[in-house]
């Protein structure tokens, strides 16, 4: 693998190795601390983001390299008019590997194409967050033991949301997961999610508008932000942003095992009361988000640390 672009650029082996070294950096930081000394990651943001360009960062400091790069499309040469492969090409120039968020969906591939250093698409509008999944996928695994025959709800923004987008894609890979899609009739997940990915492949799921008539049957609840960025119009974004929010009354109905996980930033739809449930995992995703970045970088760099 040279670039990260979806999370099915992985097989399924791969991923578990990238796992399995994720959770080995988790318990002997140490052992990579020196890993990437002398090399240097890009971080070209042109849409705003703070977990992933920061959690990208901490993880190449915590192998020893360098940071370099800008955090919005103001601050770079984007603003002259530059093209992403212009960008990339001198970006090639300056460090070993990139990591790149862009508002236009397809923007990180067109610049991996140009590239001559391996490009990590970090979010391309509402389309694909790759390392978002395996920040997901490593926090199913750790905390649930295993990334089969587990029910997930996937709650909230299911059109727009690119993190939704692209775990359905990674999960339906293992045995006997089944989804509940929970949202609104307007922000259902896009049709091709839902036809040629979920129906023709025969994975099980259901749609419900109510959280309450899935709560019971979780055993991963995920919630999402309603994606203001990406509506046409600002009165349809006040209408949905408080449709689902998740208190202590909610999660009285769900499963003493249940986990419940959000790519953050939170909004309104997890009230602070349920942060102090031992089944709130937010932040500890978000931790376990720099070790899956730092099992990225090392393997697309192709850095063995015995
Ligand atoms: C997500 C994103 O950017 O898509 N955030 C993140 O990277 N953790 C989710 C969101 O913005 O709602």
């Amino acid at each position: 693998m040279q670039h990260l672009m979806s999370p099915l650029d992985l097989s399924v082996e791969e991923l578990d190795k990238l796992l399995t070294l994720a959770n080995d950096i988790e318990q002997n930081p140490q052992k990579y601390a020196h890993a990437c000394e002398g090399k240097k990651l890009a971080t070209c943001f042109y849409e705003p983001s703070t977990r992933t360009r920061l959690s990208f960062e901490a993880a190449m400091l915590n192998l020893g390299g360098s940071v370099l790069g800008f955090s919005s499309a103001d601050s770079s040469s984007a603003s002259k008019g530059e093209s992403v492969s212009d960008t990339i090409r001198v970006i090639s120039c300056y460090a070993d590997i990139c990591a790149m968020r862009h508002f236009k969906e397809g923007a990180p591939l067109v610049a991996s194409q140009k590239s001559s250093i391996p490009v990590i698409n970090a979010g391309d509008g509402g389309h694909q967050h790759p390392t978002q999944t395996l920040t997901d996928l490593l926090t199913i695994r750790s905390l649930k033991g295993r990334l089969d025959n587990l029910t997930i709800g996937l709650c909230g923004d299911l059109k727009f949301g690119r993190t939704v987008h692209s775990l359905i894609h990674a999960l339906i890979r293992y045995p006997h997961m089944k989804f509940i899609l929970i949202s609104p009739e307007e922000l259902r997940v896009p049709s091709y999610i839902r036809e040629d990915l979920l129906e023709k492949n025969n994975i099980a799921f259901r749609e419900v508008e109510r959280l309450e008539d899935a709560m019971g049957d979780l055993d991963i609840l995920y919630m999402t932000r309603v994606q203001r960025e990406r509506f046409f119009n600002e009165d349809d974004y006040v209408r949905m942003k408080d449709f689902y929010i998740l208190n202590r009354k909610k999660m009285a109905l769900a499963k003493e095992d249940m986990i419940v996980m959000h790519p953050l930033p939170r909004v309104n739809e997890i009230s602070v009361e349920v942060d102090d449930d031992p089944r709130a995992a937010y932040f500890k995703q978000a931790q376990y988000g720099v070790y899956v970045r730092m099992a990225l970088i090392l393997t697309l760099l192709e850095v063995e640390v015995c």
